[in-house]
């Protein structure tokens, strides 16, 4: 297993980042490492994105950043130079997968079904990204699709909170979990940064 694996088997948990404003990347990486979560899977689904992962990664060079919800090869190519460490994509996409393997960079593709995972193993994917969980069943769907791949690790994302999370991570298909409720954007909008460091820590608590 890469060592990037490791760390996020051994962080359990990866916070699904959503910034409008690159200015609030730097407080909010502070705010994950002081709450003891040094990882963000910052999402493409904002123009910040970008920006946001190079400031993450000068101001806190321990921390791993990764890029999410990334769709296409061009965003890929912006992640990797940003100095994303890995890829999450909500789908998958053969491109995106063959730019990650060429560029030496961890992707995670998003799968649902058994044909998504076949098409992923052609790649000899080791982890991939089961979303939206809970929408598609949960810990349930998961077991389910684990049986025929017995090599296969899983990373969902999609409805897990502090509510439901220990229940995934007792399954030992599942390396981590994706979640976005600790860095919820009323409190980043708010500047309420400690709040984030305390629900933060309050999950990291539960998980270990
Ligand atoms: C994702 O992009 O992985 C999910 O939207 C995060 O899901 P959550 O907001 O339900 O945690």
């Amino acid at each position: 297993m890469s060592d990037m694996l490791k760390k996020l088997e051994e962080l359990k948990i990866v916070p699904v980042v959503k910034l409008d404003r690159a200015s609030d990347a730097k407080a909010l990486g502070d705010a994950l490492c002081r709450g003891g979560l040094p990882v963000a899977e910052v999402t493409f689904r904002t123009d910040a994105a970008e920006e946001s992962i190079v400031t993450m990664k000068t101001e806190f060079p321990n921390m791993c950043v990764g890029a999410g919800t990334v769709v296409n090869v061009e965003q890929a190519k912006r992640a990797l130079n940003a100095g994303a460490e890995f890829i999450v994509s909500p789908g998958f996409s053969r491109e995106v997968t063959e730019f990650a393997i060429e560029n030496n960079i961890m992707i995670f593709p998003g799968i649902c079904t058994p044909t998504e995972i076949m098409a992923a193993m052609e790649y000899d994917i080791p982890v991939v990204k089961f979303f939206p969980a809970k929408q598609y069943g949960g810990l349930d769907t998961i077991k389910a699709l684990a049986a025929p791949f017995p090599s296969l690790k899983f990373m969902p994302t999609g409805g897990i909170n502090a509510e439901n999370i220990k229940e995934f991570l007792a399954c030992n298909k599942i390396i981590a979990c994706g979640g976005s409720w600790m860095v919820n954007p009323v409190h980043i909008d708010n500047k309420n940064f400690n709040e984030i460091v305390r629900i933060t820590k309050e999950a990291v608590d539960l998980v270990h």
